[in-house]
């Protein structure tokens, strides 16, 4: 027998790490999710067409230019002027509401664009941008997304949601039919970049995804309301395949999140939801 030789033990020792590490990240990917509902995960995932092994960007980091650093511009108000603007775009957004009841009036595209700029603004991690933001305009275009839709919706207002999850919308009155997906002149679907891609072609580190394009969502919505449009937040689930394929985005973007835009129907109603006062919502240490 061959004795055991310090190079044969530190041959044996990296056999061993190799063999166990894929294992042992697979492992904690499955930690990661015990508890949330497994429908929600699916669609943020959506790890079907991605192959395991592609799923982490290439952690060797490929060297970016420099950046110059410049003097930052600031513009400072006096201390009235502040609380006028605070106070004002406080009411503004205290006056967005999800409208369901979508006309099929046309917008100006030019405000489209400048929302959509104006939520490309939101900061990301490690200034990454992870975001694509798909207009859907073509009526048949938005008619197979209904029709995508409201098949999922279905099952999971019959199916999948819990007796607990379709109690909390009955206030909301909502159900799998989905009329604004063909009525709103445009339908802004916005898909996080879980990696990007170097010049070269490598992986790209996306940090904090699913936060920065959160960020950039709220703006958006934010910027919406400032412009005198409507919308409504919606999270189609089980929907982001499918809808990914549908408008031919690549595997690495997943759907986040589907607005609805125009301006409401004459017939309008919002339920009456009050809002948790400050002093609910906010805690001074
Ligand atoms: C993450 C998220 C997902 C939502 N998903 C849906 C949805 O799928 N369908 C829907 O009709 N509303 C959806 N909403 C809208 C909420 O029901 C709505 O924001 C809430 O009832 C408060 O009403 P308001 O937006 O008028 O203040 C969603 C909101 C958020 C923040």
């Amino acid at each position: 027998m061959l004795p055991l030789t310090p190079v044969l033990v530190a041959v044996v020792c990296i056999l061993i790490v190799w063999i166990f590490k894929p294992a042992d990240r697979s492992l904690r990917r499955k930690k990661r999710e015990p508890g949330a509902p497994p429908w929600v995960d699916e669609d943020l995932n959506d790890s079907t067409d991605l192959h395991q092994g592609q799923e982490d960007a290439d952690e060797r980091p490929e060297s970016e230019e420099d950046v110059e650093h410049i003097p930052f511009s600031h513009t400072r108000y006096p201390e009235k002027e502040m609380a006028k603007r605070s106070q004002e775009f406080y009411e503004l957004l205290n006056k967005r509401r999800s409208v369901r009841f979508i006309s099929n009036e046309q917008v100006p595209m030019e405000v489209i664009n400048n929302v959509i700029k104006a939520a490309g603004t939101a900061p990301s991690g490690a200034h990454t941008e992870p975001w694509t933001f798909v207009l859907v305009k073509d009526p048949d275009v938005k008619h197979k997304i209904r029709e995508i839709i409201e098949k999922e919706e279905e099952i999971n207002y019959m199916k999948r949601m819990g007796h607990r999850w379709v109690t909390d919308l009955k206030k909301l009155r909502t159900n799998w039919v989905k009329e604004y997906l063909d009525t709103a002149p445009v339908l802004i679907l916005i898909f996080k970049q879980v990696h990007g891609f170097t010049p070269s072609g490598r992986k790209k580190v996306h940090y904090y995804n699913e936060i920065s394009v959160s960020i950039a969502c709220g703006i958006l919505l934010a910027a919406l309301q400032n412009a005198g449009l409507v919308t409504v937040t919606t999270t189609p689930l089980n929907c982001g395949p499918h809808l990914r394929v549908l408008l031919g985005r690549p595997p690495h973007e997943k759907l986040l999140m589907l607005l609805p835009v125009g301006y409401p129907s004459k017939e309008a109603t919002v339920p009456d939801l009050k809002r948790k006062a400050l002093d609910q919502i906010m805690v001074t240490v």
